[in-house]
């Protein structure tokens, strides 16, 4: 066993249980040194001070001129423990809200009341990003890192490049060429961090961007970072906190690089862990068809998490027929064009917590499902439409009952594609089209179509 020295109240641990190496929390690594495979923070939770109930959390909106209180992660910070409050960064993100929505529950068949949707387009990004990115760059800053990369879709770079420029970090984002929404690629710009396009997907980026990071010595923000994940937590306690900390029957998440589902399926373990939560809800992972690895893998080829055996040569045999195919993955939610998901093993373990279950919507099923949480909801981006689509496909098949009660979430906010909902709309793609009429510049003829 490969033990270095750990901090008092977390420590990093290899999730492969052949290694189960621990490190501590002072140094940025993204693989486990020894094996290779994905690391956990993990806690000493005899060390930690947790509140006895979660309703503790909630009082410290009263505070909230205090700004760890008022964000909507450090909120829950005993949960999330792996550093001092001098290294917590904020921007007030976590300000997102469960909105119960009876048009979007009747689209997918549900009953009255029982649909919620976790709307994280609220970010100070526009996108859940937020989540991970307040805590990865709170240990950023807890290394004294200087520089930082990402590569992504789009919304990761967003979120890396606003933060970045807060906690006076020197970012460079990578990013496939015209494979980013302009609502994405707008903010990357802005926000002013090198903004590097690939010739290739997002897949390849997120090679590279492993390579420059160890050659170069930079900080790597993706999901690969587990304290990224440790901040996405948070979204569930919002979630059940917004319930009155009851927990919901199902979560439906759209599944990319599978961080989000990875870190949905630890804060419950966690809650459970600690004595705070009784059970644990069910989750649906939502892949689109045209990148749907987790899909295959998990319903074709059995993959399962297996107390961490997982069976590697599934996952290289699949990921060496991608390669023999030269496939590269194609959907209109480019947010998840994702066909090499980094937290695979993750997600798996997250799928054996939950009793999750995995499905693929299409590009036409998630383009209507957008356009009707466009109409009746706060609106989305395409990706987190997904979670609508699904649960529609869920209902359909009988998985999900029209009376439990079901909480989406919607990753992503409108505005960061809005050349698909322009094209939606306007070319009157499905059936929720609503295109502008043109008329010409004469009051009766504006009436007549008004009347
Ligand atoms: N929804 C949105 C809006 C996203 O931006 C992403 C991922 C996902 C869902 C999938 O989440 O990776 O945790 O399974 N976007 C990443 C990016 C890959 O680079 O912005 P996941």
């Amino acid at each position: 066993m490969n033990k270095t020295k750990q901090t008092d109240a977390a420590y990093q641990k290899c999730i492969n249980p052949d290694c189960d190496a621990e490190y501590d929390c002072s140094k940025p690594l993204f693989k486990c040194p020894a094996c290779g495979e994905l690391l956990d923070v993990r806690y000493n939770w005899d060390k930690i001070t947790i509140p006895s109930k979660l309703n503790e959390f909630s009082k410290r909106w009263a505070g909230r001129s205090n700004k760890l209180d008022f964000s909507g992660l450090w909120r829950f910070r005993e949960l999330l423990d792996f550093c001092e409050d001098k290294h917590r960064v904020t921007i007030g993100e976590g300000q997102t809200i469960l909105q119960q929505n009876d048009a979007i529950g009747k689209y997918a068949d549900m009953k009255a009341s029982r649909l919620y949707l976790q709307y994280e387009g609220l970010n100070p990004s526009g996108s859940f990003k937020d989540n991970g990115m307040a805590a990865a760059f709170s240990h950023a800053t807890m290394v004294s890192a200087k520089s930082c990369a990402c590569a992504s879709t789009g919304n990761t770079s967003a979120s890396v490049a606003l933060y970045a420029h807060h906690c006076g970090l020197k970012s460079v984002v990578f990013i496939g060429s015209g494979r980013i929404a302009f609502g994405k690629l707008s903010q990357a710009m802005d926000y002013g961090t090198k903004t590097i396009q690939i010739r290739g997907d997002f897949d390849d980026c997120m090679r590279q961007v492993q390579e420059v990071c160890t050659r170069l010595g930079l900080y790597l923000l993706n999901s690969l970072n587990p304290f990224r994940l440790e901040g996405q937590k948070t979204i569930m306690y919002r979630i059940i906190e917004q319930l009155g900390w009851e927990v919901p029957d199902w979560i439906i998440v759209p599944g990319g690089n599978l961080g989000n589902s990875s870190a949905f399926g630890k804060a419950f373990y966690e809650l459970k862990e600690v004595g705070l939560i009784e059970r644990i809800p069910r989750m649906a992972i939502i892949n689109a068809t045209g990148a749907d690895t987790l899909t295959d893998l998990v319903n074709n080829k059995k993959l399962i998490w297996n107390k961490g055996q997982v069976a590697q040569k599934v996952i290289d045999d699949y990921y060496a027929d991608l390669t023999a195919r030269n496939f590269s993955p194609q959907t209109c939610a480019s947010a998840i064009e994702i066909s090499r998901p980094v937290n695979l093993k993750k997600c798996l373990r997250a799928i054996d917590i939950c009793d999750g279950i995995v499905r693929a919507v299409t590009d036409e099923e998630i383009c209507d499902a957008k356009a009707i949480v466009g109409r009746y909801g706060l609106g989305c981006e395409p990706a987190s439409a997904a979670t609508i689509a699904g649960l529609k496909q869920l209902r359909a098949e009988g998985v999900i009952g029209s009376d439990e009660r079901v909480a989406c979430v919607l990753t992503g906010h409108p505005l960061k594609d809005p050349d698909l909902t322009v094209n939606y709309h306007k070319a009157k793609k499905g059936q929720f089209a609503n295109a502008p009429i043109e008329v010409e510049n004469d009051l009766e003829k504006i009436i007549k179509l008004i009347e």
